[in-house]
């Protein structure tokens, strides 16, 4: 009997453990085998093999920043041999990748294998739209899509870490960055934020297409003082904490799992330095348990900036400061491990960065098999498919913003007229990739003559009209434009003169936007805005295509022109975007994430503004917060963008009109499709705290949702207000909601009208 029972118990624990064993491994469990992996490795690594886990040398080819002393590629070799390096960035396709991680891997004494790192902006080589553009699209589904094309191309070709999303908060159009970030407002860039992370990790990690993204830059450099580039940043803690960090948190709580820093200082301290953003409130008070990465010898720039002696000053400095990786520095190989045995560098700070490092190297999987991402088949396969083409394009299209749309100019008819198309860039199968497209090659994207001449019901003609830059634009040199060169001008005008209508594609050469393309000058470039006004003297039918990665004062061509489309550079698809959209197959639903102003003179203008003490000119004398040139509204608002159709708000409406703090507040709102084509709205809720301990916006947006109408249908839209969205960051960076008076605003566009109030109560 008690063998049975022995036998029966011995059966019944078999089946448990046999079930246990079944079971998939719980996030949980997943997290802590890799805490103890680990802890096992980390305790057989040497501090010189501990230094080469936060060192990041840049490949071999694309060249992305300038280059350090005594980066050979003999030099870096060696490192890689001696498990001295953790990360390259810029090796790209699979074989390549290969190539390096198998040095990692097999040469070295613990084959600890490498991160590869690519600045994946806005695709890999078939290129969605500008972020920028990206963001004009409210569309959060579309771009987190977006990114996990990019995603999937660049995992194919070897990578699996990207530089991106740039996150950064800018409300300034000179800053040539602003075409790599989600615009001026922290409650759409968080939600961007998010959705490019999700896109680019997916829900698994380890998958073999996706990668770890990286939330950059950390912090405010999109803050850079005059719009320079490089430049100082002086910003006070509201600021700082209610505008530049917020899509930062927004990503770390989506689960970014990496965050670059960034070559500006604030109030004096290089960020890369600061152990106030990375150590207290990144991996303190947001509990980041991922790696910070320096930008592009960031770490070295401390001396430049005067805050470091030294490169070994520099090393000392940011390693105290929590930042984890060396990008092309060089400085943590060549510093950190005697300032470790000196004592200067406590063991325990590599200890914490090269955790952060493992961790996630052991999420993508890379140590079951480094070369996961190094499939040969499943790059051709992958790279430039039809269902990327697919989605880069939808992509496109909904980030075209209609900006004017007199007599219904557009969509244009599909048959029987002449068709007029003007400018270098509507020939161009360059510009429209962007800037940051390194892996992609030049020529490939469609052009809009290309696309409009898909349609063949109407007569198309081209003329150049005048070249945009002098030569050959590349992404490392600094863009030379046309300022002189008219010759072409005749042949447009007579080409105009002969058209029903002129579609114009002016504005800035892809790489006029991007790292290190600031302007001070935010008109059309060169002879473009000559070109617009001659043209215009023979025929007033002007439907204008706009190319630019930054907001553009374009105030003649609103005054004149009367139909203006914002097309950025949309990537690979460009000119079928661009075709469908003026000839009517999608109706354009894009909004402005920036503002845009009427002249530089008013930058940085954004919706957000504070009132002043004096607003209004309310005795009507001088002494008034204003220009004495020009008006003080833009000449287009954030969250502007016209359609097709048009759109009636009715029906404002709140659960209450008095609340009390912490419990939510309901508003609805009726939109009706009221013009003759189906369509689709963004329609945004904005609030406004009309007091607060420290002084709150005038306008603060605080949901959106983008809805699709048919003619002549009402929808009813909804949205919550509660402790999230009704608070503000106090000047000790702490999270408060303040009762009193509230303004509600909901419509398609910052400055709607259609308001109502609420109180909240203690
Ligand atoms: C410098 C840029 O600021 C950063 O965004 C980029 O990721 C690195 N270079 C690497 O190319």
């Amino acid at each position: 009997m008690n063998i049975l029972r022995h036998y029966i118990i011995l059966a019944l624990t078999l089946i448990v453990l046999t079930n246990c064993k079944a079971q998939k491994p719980t996030k949980m469990s997943k997290k802590n085998t890799i805490e103890q992996k680990i802890n096992t490795l980390l305790s057989q690594m040497t501090i010189e093999e501990k230094v080469g886990q936060m060192n990041q040398y840049n490949g071999f080819w694309d060249v992305t920043g300038p280059a350090p002393e005594g980066g050979s590629a003999e030099k870096k070799h060696e490192h890689l041999r001696k498990g001295w390096v953790g990360s390259m960035l810029s090796v790209r396709g699979a074989k390549e990748v290969r190539a390096v991680q198998k040095i990692a891997v097999e040469e070295s004494r613990l084959g600890i294998p490498l991160i590869i790192g690519f600045d994946v902006i806005h695709g890999y080589k078939t290129l969605s739209p500008i972020p920028l553009a990206e963001a004009a699209s409210w569309d959060l589904e579309a771009i987190k899509n977006s990114a996990h094309i990019a995603a999937t191309e660049a995992s194919a070709s070897g990578i699996n870490w990207t530089f991106g999303p740039m996150v950064d908060i800018s409300r300034d159009a000179r800053w040539g960055r602003v075409m790599e970030g989600a615009g001026e407002d922290p409650f759409l860039g968080s939600k961007v934020a998010a959705a490019r992370v999700k896109g680019f990790q997916g829900d698994d990690l380890s998958a073999t297409n996706t990668i770890a993204a990286c939330a950059k830059h950390f912090a405010a450099y999109g803050f850079s003082e005059s719009g320079k580039e490089y430049n100082t940043v002086d910003i006070g803690t509201s600021t700082l904490h209610n505008m530049v960090l917020p899509p930062f948190k927004s990503a770390v709580d989506a689960g970014v799992r990496t965050l670059m820093n960034s070559f500006n200082e604030i109030n004096g301290v290089p960020v890369t330095g600061s152990s106030y953003l990375q150590r207290d409130i990144l991996k303190d008070e947001w509990k980041f348990d991922g790696y910070v990465v320096s930008d592009w010898a960031s770490i070295n720039e401390m001396i430049n900036w005067g805050h470091a002696k030294d490169k070994r000053e520099a090393a000392k400095i940011a390693a105290i400061a929590g930042s984890d990786m060396d990008m092309e520095g060089n400085v943590y190989i060549e510093e950190l491990t005697q300032l470790v045995k000196d004592g200067v560098v406590n063991e325990s700070i590599l200890d914490d960065a090269v955790r952060r490092i493992l961790r996630v190297k052991f999420e993508l999987g890379l140590f079951d098999n480094p070369y996961k991402y190094c499939d040969e088949t499943l790059e051709r396969e992958t790279i430039g498919s039809q269902k990327n083409h697919d989605a880069v394009l939808d992509m496109a299209k909904k980030s075209i913003v209609l900006l004017k749309n007199e007599n219904n100019l557009l969509p244009l008819k599909k048959e029987g007229k002449t068709i007029a198309l003007i400018g270098a860039l509507a020939n161009d199968k360059t510009s429209p990739l962007g800037s940051w497209r390194i892996a992609s090659d030049d020529e490939t994207a469609v052009s809009v003559l290309e696309g409009m001449q898909a349609y063949k019901g109407n007569i198309l003609t081209y003329a150049k009209g005048a070249d945009v830059t002098i030569g050959k634009a590349e992404f490392i040199q600094e863009v030379k434009i046309n300022t002189t060169d008219k010759s072409d001008f005749e042949e447009a005008i007579n080409t105009a003169k002969q058209a029903d209508v002129v579609v114009m594609v002016l504005g800035e050469h892809g790489f006029q936007t991007g790292e290190a393309r600031s302007r001070t000058n935010l008109q059309l470039p060169g002879v473009q805005q000559d070109l617009l006004e001659e043209v215009y003297k023979v025929n007033k039918n002007i439907v204008l295509v706009l190319n630019n990665g930054r907001p553009l004062a374009i105030t003649w061509a609103d005054e004149n022109i009367p139909a203006i489309v914002e097309a950025w550079q949309l990537g690979t698809e460009t000119g079928n975007a661009v075709a469908q959209v003026l000839y009517g197959d999608y109706n354009p639903s894009g909004k402005l994430p920036m503002t845009f102003p009427r002249n530089v003179g008013q930058v940085p203008i954004y919706y957000n503004y504070k009132n002043t003490g004096r607003p209004t000119d309310k005795d009507g004398n001088v002494f008034w917060s204003h220009y004495s040139d020009v008006e003080n509204t833009p000449l287009y608002p954030f969250g502007y963008g016209l359609s097709y159709t048009t759109f009636k708000y009715s029906d404002l409406k709140l659960n209450t009109t008095s609340a009390v703090i912490g419990e939510d507040i309901s508003v609805s709102v009726n939109v009706t499709n009221t013009g003759n084509f189906n369509g689709k709205e963004v329609v945004q809720l904005y609030i406004r705290d009309l007091f607060g301990s420290v002084t709150r916006p005038v306008k603060e947006l605080k949901g959106f949702e983008l809805v699709e109408l048919k003619k002549g249908e009402t929808k009813t839209v909804a949205f919550t207000l509660n402790k999230e969205t009704l608070g503000f960051y106090n000047n000790d960076g702490k999270y408060i909601v303040e009762a009193g008076d509230f303004k509600v605003f909901v419509g398609g566009s910052s400055n709607t009208s259609l308001e109502t109030t609420f109180e909240l109560t203690k």
